[in-house]
């Protein structure tokens, strides 16, 4: 026997032809060997591909002649495409110009291009050769179409803590079949842990999620991972690598003076602090303060500017604040206070010169001049000296 299905199955028929047929085709058919190969013919394909669906009869013998060729698609038992001698083939719903005809009908040739495959198009495509006086022949061919999975990950920005959370996640969505994922994470060692979950949807593709968990300690922070995930519709596995990122609020607000009139603020957080510098005994900030970025800087020194000033570190998790007192001595105090320095020492000299003078005058050994023995002020802003001259003093 030929490998024919049976004009039997052709429901459409009315059953005294169908009946007549079946006579045909086991007795005079089947011994003058018209036959369609290839039935069911498995065809796997990857969206957006080409397919060839082939339907050729072989053997055909006279008196029989080719009337027509057909195609549908099950479970539609109705022709969407009709091949005729001499014509341009015919669409019955609808014209579609991803099918094309690319066979030769004189040469009992039926087979057909369908490009841009879409899922939509799977399913069991039949050819139907009409014969004279014979009757009809068909072939089948399966159509699968396999779709790749769209891949992406999510950061699930996790925060410092001790209870194991959701660090990151790998999607495979609208995959066919379903896409495998897996996390590789030897970097980790024995604190990793993978989660999946497989849903599918109406269209009969699914979603692979594979979620990794882990305790978001600092340690792992920055560690790489990489997520593998494998179809039947990619021609090699997708690998998505990613670096592990552990968010944390400001740790420690630290001011520096990094050069003369000029502070620095620095933190450690995730994702970056934002500092913000501000006075702390004043609203209004002065005019003469001038803040680049994270350092606070005084082009004038003038000791208007004289007060505590705030440094703010913010990010999406938390804020820290530190404080610097700025004390400027104004240069014209400076100068003044090294002026009156000299006029001192000058003075206590004269004063000595004197007493010298008057002592080798009056020819008194022995007596210790009294002006040498008191201590003379230096020159000081801190209050404890201040106080320690006072108590000299008294
Ligand atoms: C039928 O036509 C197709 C397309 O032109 C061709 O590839 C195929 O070889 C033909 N089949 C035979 C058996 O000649």
């Amino acid at each position: 026997m030929y490998p024919v299905n049976s004009p039997c199955n052709l429901n459409t028929q009315p059953w005294i032809r169908r009946a007549a047929l079946c006579f045909l085709v086991s007795t005079f058919l089947g011994t003058v060997g018209q036959a369609l190969p290839g039935i069911g013919e498995n065809i796997i394909l990857v969206q957006g591909g080409t397919a060839i669906l082939p339907c050729k009869l072989v053997g055909r013998r006279p008196p029989d002649i080719v009337s027509q060729i057909s195609w549908r698609k099950e479970p539609r038992n109705v022709n969407f495409l009709t091949i005729l001698p001499k014509t341009e083939p015919i669409f019955i719903d609808r014209h579609d110009e991803r099918f094309e005809f690319i066979g030769n009908f004189s040469a009992d040739n039926g087979s057909l291009k369908l490009s841009n495959i879409m899922l939509k198009d799977e399913g069991t495509y039949t050819c139907i050769i009409t014969l004279f006086p014979s009757g009809n022949v068909k072939t089948s061919i399966l159509l699968n179409v396999l779709v790749p999975p769209v891949t992406s990950l999510k950061d699930d920005l996790p925060t410092v803590g001790d209870e194991e959370v959701s660090l990151v996640t790998c999607v495979a969505a609208g995959a066919k079949p379903p896409a495998e994922v897996q996390w590789l994470t030897d970097t980790l060692g024995e604190k990793a842990r993978q989660s999946i979950s497989v849903s599918e949807h109406a269209d009969g593709t699914t979603t692979t999620v594979s979620s990794l968990f882990g305790v978001p300690t600092r340690e792992i922070d920055q560690r790489s991972v990489e997520c593998v995930v494998t179809s039947a519709a990619l021609s090699k596995e997708e690998r998505l690598p990613f670096t592990v990122q552990i968010y944390f609020s400001p740790v420690e607000v630290i001011i520096s003076e990094t050069s003369e009139g000029a502070f620095e603020c620095v933190t450690e957080a995730k994702p970056n602090a934002n500092i913000t510098w501000s006075r702390s005994d004043q609203s209004r900030p002065q005019s003469t303060v001038k803040v680049d970025g994270a350092t606070l800087q005084f082009p004038s020194m003038t000791s208007d500017l004289n007060g505590l000033y705030q440094c703010e570190a913010t990010n999406l998790y938390g804020r820290k604040r530190n404080y610097v007192y700025v004390h400027v001595t104004s240069e014209s105090c400076q100068t003044c206070c090294v002026l009156f320095g000299l006029l001192l020492v000058l003075m206590v000299v004269a004063v000595a010169l004197w007493y010298l003078y008057k002592t080798r005058k009056c020819f008194r050994t022995g007596e210790e001049p009294r002006g040498e023995k008191s201590k003379v002020p230096t020159v000081s802003t801190t209050h404890e000296d201040y106080q320690q001259v006072a108590e000299e003093q008294l």
